[in-house]
């Protein structure tokens, strides 16, 4: 009953490489959201969506605030999970592994290609923090960095970069009638990747 691509592909990548493909086609926003989870000192989990930006044989790349919340816990504690899900095409990636610093050469590249107003929102926000006075508090920062900034080149902020999960495990869920769902999980072992399948 497995799928062909389930038997054909046996590198990881070059499989979630064909399905974001087909997500981008079909998902109507945000075909490359995912869920992140990360864990407190103290073990307790939080989850969020973030959206991965760019994927190669590092792993995934996504963008954040180190300082909001789950930058606070994956800076104790690199280990992270991802989670995809496309309604559209009925199908779930999850990915597990330590997270990797974004190149800073990098994180400015990608910082400079975004609009001037989603880079003022970089500085204005403190992610995750509370805002004392209300929206009031955010609108205040923007127009202090719109200021700031003016007719100047905006510089990605130091508290603003990339991270880099690198996939020890990678599964693959494809949803089958009468729920009989068919799973492969990949796992790394000394660079080289293994295959099994799961039972639903
Ligand atoms: C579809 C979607 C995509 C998002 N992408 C990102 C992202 O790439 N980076 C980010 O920091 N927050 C992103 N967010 C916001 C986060 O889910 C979250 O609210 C924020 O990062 C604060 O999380 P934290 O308090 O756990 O740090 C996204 C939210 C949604 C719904």
């Amino acid at each position: 009953m497995k799928s062909e691509e389930f038997i054909k592909f046996s590198d990881p990548m070059k499989l979630f490489s064909s399905w974001i493909s087909e997500a981008k086609e079909k998902e109507v926003n945000d075909y490359n959201a995912c869920c992140l989870a990360t864990c407190d000192a103290a073990g307790i989990p939080s989850a969020r969506m973030v959206l991965i930006k760019t994927f190669d044989e590092r792993g995934f790349v996504f963008y954040t605030n180190l300082h909001s919340r789950k930058a606070k816990e994956f800076e104790r504690n690199v280990r992270v999970a991802l989670c995809f899900h496309w309604k559209t095409i009925r199908k779930q990636i999850r990915i597990e592994g330590p997270l990797l610093e974004l190149p800073k050469n990098e994180a400015d590249k990608y910082f400079e290609s975004r609009p001037r107003e989603s880079k003022i929102g970089a500085w204005a926000s403190k992610q995750s923090s509370h805002l004392p006075e209300g929206y009031q508090s955010l609108e205040k920062n923007i127009k202090f960095y719109e200021n700031k900034f003016k007719n100047k080149t905006i510089p990605r902020p130091s508290f603003w970069s990339g991270r880099i999960v690198v996939p020890e495990k990678i599964e693959f869920w494809k949803d089958v009638k009468n729920r009989l769902h068919e799973r492969v999980l990949f796992k790394t072992d000394n660079e080289k990747w293994l295959k099994e399948y799961l039972y639903p």
